[in-house]
């Protein structure tokens, strides 16, 4: 089964035919990062003008780049939550015109569902149950995916995203947005043990995350380092910095596992393409089966939609013309 993925949810204008939700035949991104930089993160409208500016070229790129026409296509998938309203309207809208005029299903796949299934396309070996750690600049979950549309949350951050608190540690350092990558690179050659920050914990809740702390205590640093005069070496914070927020990242998921008796770990969204993070998960592979998506599969993609949008078609999970985005919704349903 051909399926055509539209991602429009942030800043990525993404199309990608996957077969049977495992095997990428066309893979098309168009970032838009360099024009939200100079504001120092995403503006929303800009967002939301470009994505129309690009969709109907990016989607023909997709199809041509493996040498099909819609008359291929079995069925359309498209983010429609959660993210930019404007942004994912583009995309919804798109799609709905596309299956209209086509006659072919329409599926709608959840951002964040699309995420983990970029380890479907990674590791065709994959099967549900797992746990998976999903961290991306939106959010931070912990989720047990017991089958491909059947996920439970067992922990999630009650404040910023784990991308969010590098994103805007990285800014407080001068790094341009989006500054987790900056972050990671910078970190490769300073010393972790150089500076050290708290350890947040929520009450009531030991899965749940929150690193507004983390974020506060890295801010202060540098205003008190500013006030006298000094001059931090960023490369040290930078790698003292990521070391906190991956060992808690890693700390809680090893919990969850434990907790959960999971024995398959599953990393998935934007900062799984952090280095520390992945040596760190490599590392317990002789307890754990670790999975870790291909680096160009960590940043959003049309691919991950059309391989979850094959197993919602599945399990019967299809709309029609009143599809619309939302800009919040659960991952669990
Ligand atoms: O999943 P994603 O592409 O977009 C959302 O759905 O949010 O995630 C983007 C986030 C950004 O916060 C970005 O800084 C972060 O992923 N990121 C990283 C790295 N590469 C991207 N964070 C830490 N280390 C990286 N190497
Ligand atoms: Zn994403």
């Amino acid at each position: 089964m051909n399926i055509l993925g539209i991602e429009t949810s942030c800043d990525e204008t993404a199309a990608s035919v996957v077969r049977d939700g495992r095997h990428v035949l066309s893979d098309v991104v168009a970032s838009q990062v360099e024009n939200h930089q100079v504001y120092g993160g995403v503006v929303p409208e800009i967002a939301s003008r470009m994505h129309s500016e690009a969709i109907s070229g990016v989607a023909a790129k997709a199809l041509s780049d493996c040498d099909m026409t819609m008359g291929d296509i079995d069925a359309i998938a498209v983010t429609y939550a959660p993210g930019l309203i404007g942004a994912l309207l583009v995309g919804v809208n798109f799609a709905k015109g596309l299956s209209l005029s086509s006659g072919k299903p329409l599926i709608p796949v959840h951002h964040l569902r699309g995420h983990i299934a970029s380890n479907y396309i990674s590791s065709p070996q994959l099967e549900p149950p797992f746990l998976c750690l999903v961290v991306s600049g939106g959010h931070s979950h912990i989720i047990q995916v017991d089958g491909y549309t059947s996920l439970r949350i067992v922990g999630r951050t009650r404040d910023d995203a784990a991308g969010e608190a590098f994103d805007k540690a990285a800014r407080c350092m001068g790094m341009a947005y989006p500054g987790g990558v900056h972050l990671d690179e910078i970190a490769e050659s300073g010393n972790a043990f150089a500076f050290s920050f708290p350890r947040p914990k929520v009450d009531g809740a030991p899965l749940d995350f929150s690193f507004s702390g983390l974020k506060t205590s890295v801010i202060n640093l540098l205003h008190n380092a500013e006030q006298k005069g000094e001059m931090l070496p960023t490369n040290d914070l930078a790698a003292s910095y990521r070391k906190a927020v991956v060992c808690y990242l890693m700390d809680h998921f090893i919990k969850a596992a434990r907790e959960t008796g999971m024995k398959k770990l599953v990393v998935a969204g934007g900062v799984s393409a952090n280095r520390l993070l992945r040596r760190e998960l490599t590392a317990l592979q002789s307890t754990y089966e670790i999975y870790i998506p291909a680096l160009r599969y960590c940043a959003d993609n049309a691919a991950m939609i059309a391989a979850q949008g094959y197993y919602e078609y599945r399990a019967g999970h299809t709309a029609g013309m009143e599809l619309n985005a939302e800009a919040q919704r659960t991952i669990e349903g």
